[in-house]
């Protein structure tokens, strides 16, 4: 019989030696009633007044946050329709054509790519999980929108046993691998200037009634949403697609093509909120601080990029993975509404790309077997 105290036990054959359950513990020695805990719901109810959803707000809401419907943000409950459609596991997704790929057909400038991308992208993942759910979900006051956030949440954890998958079939060092960050500071750049973001608003004396605090707040959901998914996760997987396209490492690749479709709702919704939030709150944003947003984010991938190639692969080369930055950059930008493009002129470098996030897995362009989760029609990604 489970153990329901501890699930993941083995069942015990002898009941003689069974200790009794809490539950059944609790029944045989019940605790003495907390009078201070018994609270009459009716003098609770009687106060309430039905919630009108024009009176909610993206954030400083008033209204009861426990109660889902009206929505007045319906396009935050369709987020969490739509991605609830794309759903898996990394032990969907066959990796053993991955692991002769590494051993025997990569050469020493791709393997350093593909241990690299994969360092970066398993901590980035964590910081991502991180602020949505510890940083920015807490200050959301309607419940539409706490809820995607809490899907997210759990989309990059998926996201970091994706990567823990890969690392540990492929037969990776884990020690070195995720210790890389740490050591190189190429690497490292990228997550302390998300780090020093998320701190500044991961505190707990944090009062978004204050116009300064409340700026910085919507500048780091920018970063977070725009660049950090937007641009560099959004590039960042391109240069294991550029090997898939080549017919190497093709279940790595696909299981970021799922990622990727997670990362571009997170974006999308994250711009989403951000403007509501500017609309509601009829907040200005100093051009400044955005300037020197883009610019510090610019730095950071360039190193990054001149350490994970500082040798091309065939296909893909470090001007190419900045070019393909500067070219998403301008166009996050103008989904966010910003008066100026931060880097005019700029041109897609892989146009194959946008075409990656689009896969649909029912039309089966690919040759690993995946199990079919998509109920719904074509993800929208509007
Ligand atoms: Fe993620
Ligand atoms: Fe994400």
């Amino acid at each position: 019989m489970l153990d329901w105290n501890d699930p993941l036990a083995k069942p015990v054959v002898n009941s003689d030696t069974v200790e009794p359950t809490i539950v059944e513990q609790s029944l045989n020695n019940p605790a003495p009633e907390n009078v201070n805990n018994i609270v009459d719901p009716t003098a609770v109810l009687s106060n309430l007044a039905p919630v009108n959803p024009e009176d909610k707000r993206v954030i400083n809401g008033q209204t009861d946050i426990n109660q889902l419907a009206p929505f007045k943000y319906p396009w935050a409950w369709n987020f969490f329709l739509n991605a609830n459609k794309n759903h898996w596991t990394p032990l969907d997704i066959n990796m053993a054509q991955d692991v002769t790929d590494y051993r025997h057909k990569l050469t020493l400038e791709e393997k350093h790519v593909y241990e690299n991308v994969l360092s970066y992208l398993t901590t980035s993942d964590i910081l991502a999980m991180r602020n949505i759910g510890l940083a920015v979900m807490e200050k959301m006051s309607a419940p539409e929108l706490q809820i995607y956030q809490a899907r997210q949440v759990y989309e990059e954890a998926l996201h970091t046993w994706t990567y823990q998958h890969c690392i540990e079939t492929i037969g990776l060092d884990q020690g070195e691998i995720y210790n890389r960050y740490r050591v190189v500071p190429e690497i490292h750049q990228k997550i302390a200037l998300a780090n020093r973001r998320l701190s500044s608003v991961l505190r707990s004396d944090i009062d978004l009634r204050d116009r300064d605090e409340l700026h910085n707040f919507v500048i780091a959901y920018i970063f977070f949403a725009g660049i950090f998914e937007g641009c560099w996760f959004y590039n960042g997987f391109s240069p294991i697609f550029a090997l898939q396209r080549r017919g190497l490492m093709k279940g790595t690749a696909e299981q970021l093509q799922y990622i990727m479709r997670d990362e571009v709702m997170h974006a999308a919704f994250g711009i989403r909120v951000v403007k509501q939030i500017i609309q509601e709150e009829n907040l200005t944003l100093d051009q400044n601080a955005i300037r020197e947003m883009w610019d510090e984010s610019y730095e950071a991938e360039k190193a990054y990029t001149s350490y994970i190639l500082k040798d091309p692969i065939l296909g893909y080369s470090a001007e190419t993975h900045i070019g393909q930055f500067q070219y998403i950059a301008n166009r996050r930008a103008n989904q966010l509404g910003l008066s100026e493009e931060p880097f005019p002129g700029a041109e897609s470098t892989l146009p194959w790309l946008d075409e990656q996030a689009n896969m649909r897995k029912e039309k089966n362009f690919f040759e690993t077997r995946v199990t079919e989760y998509q109920t719904g029609g074509a993800l929208n990604w509007d």
